[in-house]
């Protein structure tokens, strides 16, 4: 780090304007435990297939939030956030994903809500982060069409529930993923490889987001309404090799572009010559459909952790960000390491300059049709343990946050970058990689539950209070 750069993270705090949103984030299946209270998820199907969860480990007890919720709201209050994002578990309050809540579930809810608004702190509610139930699963979850009027129906219940006390709602957290990792590359639930025939799933999140968004706003919600979408700005291998550069383009497409255009553009991105049948899915869908996804919204989310590199040619590896998966060798391309960027915890590049890539390119693309932004994650995981002193010292956590942030703060032109949430408040279930990633700015020994902020915790904690 040069001199001016260090000196800039050092006065961060003096740079947060004062309508800026700094918030911490989390997700229900990853930290709250407590199986019994709620119904199945297809996760819960998907961790009990033997070598699915890299630890073998389950959902069912996590950082078992639900049993130490007073110990959690305690910890945002002490670090001072103006706003905690978290999800609502879905087959938690409707436990087949359709039909009558659970009033226990509600309940939780109303508790989790209740207190944050005690504590001054205002709730960014998240309507799905991949916790389908599991009931929707076996009628093919994200494949079947009527997933989609299921979500709208949960959103209208969630918001006659919370409508009067939610900050701002998410509809769905990283469609990308779901279908990435979940339906084309089998490593997330439901486990499905179906490559390119996995777009069906994302137009159908696409299209829940928009009943969800139009269930929300029926049901006289007061607070914001957007979509948190996965950006990942892809560069090719060989900058000068037309192929590298062709498969980088399609790789855009089907991690960020797909996501993005009908949400804030009403229309599927054009493939390039010649990738025509591969998204036919996508390009031979019903303009009503496009209506319904391309909303109005009040904010954007983005969630950005890292950039992806493309070379042509199928992968020498299965490699993916998350794991291992077979049908890698089944693709024309290849993602490729950054081998010149530090790593993470999980191997994934620390390039924050990407970050501001992604929010010029946002700018390029998405012009005045791109309402305010809100970087609703961005974090890394390390190997972090305690001291002989009892405390964390994650010093690359701290550096990873501050570099994060900076530019973040800094934006970019055409941008109106309004908050940012850390990943993650606490260590949780890190989905498929189980309990070897730890993301938290709060240690939690899953054995005993015990919660240990780290050294990122006091650092984010005497940033907020030095805000002028
Ligand atoms: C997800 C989180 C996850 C994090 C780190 C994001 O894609 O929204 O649920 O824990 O990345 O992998």
């Amino acid at each position: 780090m040069d001199g001016s750069h260090r000196d800039r993270l050092e006065t961060l705090e003096a740079r947060v304007p004062g309508d800026f949103t700094i918030g911490v984030a989390t997700a229900a299946l990853q930290i709250e435990g407590d199986a019994a209270g709620r119904g199945a998820s297809a996760w819960d199907t998907f961790a009990a297939e033997p070598g699915r969860i890299l630890d073998g480990s389950t959902p069912e007890r996590t950082a078992g939030h639900i049993e130490r919720l007073a110990d959690d709201i305690a910890l945002l209050k002490q670090l001072g956030v103006d706003s905690y994002r978290f999800s609502l578990s879905w087959p938690r309050i409707q436990p087949t994903g359709a039909g009558d809540p659970n009033p226990a579930g509600l309940a939780f809810y109303d508790r989790l809500i209740d207190s944050l608004l005690g504590a001054g702190i205002r709730p960014m509610v998240t309507l799905y982060h991949w916790d389908t139930p599991e009931p929707l699963q076996k009628a093919g979850g994200w494949m079947n069409r009527d997933t989609a009027r299921r979500l709208g129906d949960f959103a209208q219940l969630a918001g006659e529930s919370f409508g009067d006390r939610v900050d701002k709602w998410v509809t769905i957290n990283e469609p990308t993923t779901v279908t990435l990792n979940g339906y084309a590359l089998g490593v997330h639930a439901p486990g499905e490889a179906l490559l390119f025939d996995a777009l069906p799933a994302a137009h159908h999140q696409l299209l829940g987001h928009g009943l969800a968004v139009q269930a929300l706003r029926a049901a006289g919600v007061t607070g914001g309404i957007g979509i948190t979408n996965v950006h990942s700005p892809v560069v090719p291998t060989r900058r000068l090799n037309p192929l590298d550069r062709y498969f980088a383009r399609v790789f855009d497409l089907v991690h960020n572009r797909v996501y993005a255009d009908p949400v804030l553009l009403g229309r599927y991105p054009k493939p390039p010559l010649g990738a025509g049948a591969l998204f036919r899915a996508l390009t031979e869908v019903d303009t009503d459909d496009l209506r319904v996804i391309h909303q109005p919204l009040d904010f954007y989310g983005l969630n950005y952790y890292m950039p992806t590199r493309i070379r042509a040619g199928s992968a020498p590896s299965t490699q993916t960000p998350d794991g291992e998966s077979e049908a890698m060798k089944d693709v024309p391309f290849s993602l490729v390491d950054f081998d010149e960027y530090p790593k993470t915890g999980f191997g994934w590049p620390i390039a924050p300059e990407f970050l501001e890539r992604t929010l010029t390119e946002l700018a390029a693309r998405y012009g005045s049709a791109l309402p305010p932004v809100f970087i609703t994650e961005n974090g890394a995981s390390f190997a972090d343990a305690a001291g002989p002193d009892g405390a964390v010292r994650d010093s690359e956590r701290v550096e990873y946050l501050a570099r994060h942030l900076d530019v973040a703060l800094r934006g970019a032109p055409g941008v109106d970058v309004r908050g940012f949430y850390v990943w993650s408040l606490l260590d949780n279930w890190e989905w498929a990689a189980g309990f070897t990633q730890r993301f938290g700015l709060v240690h939690v020994d899953f054995d005993t539950l015990e919660r240990t902020p780290k050294d990122s915790y006091h650092w984010l904690q005497a940033l907020l209070a030095a805000r002028p």
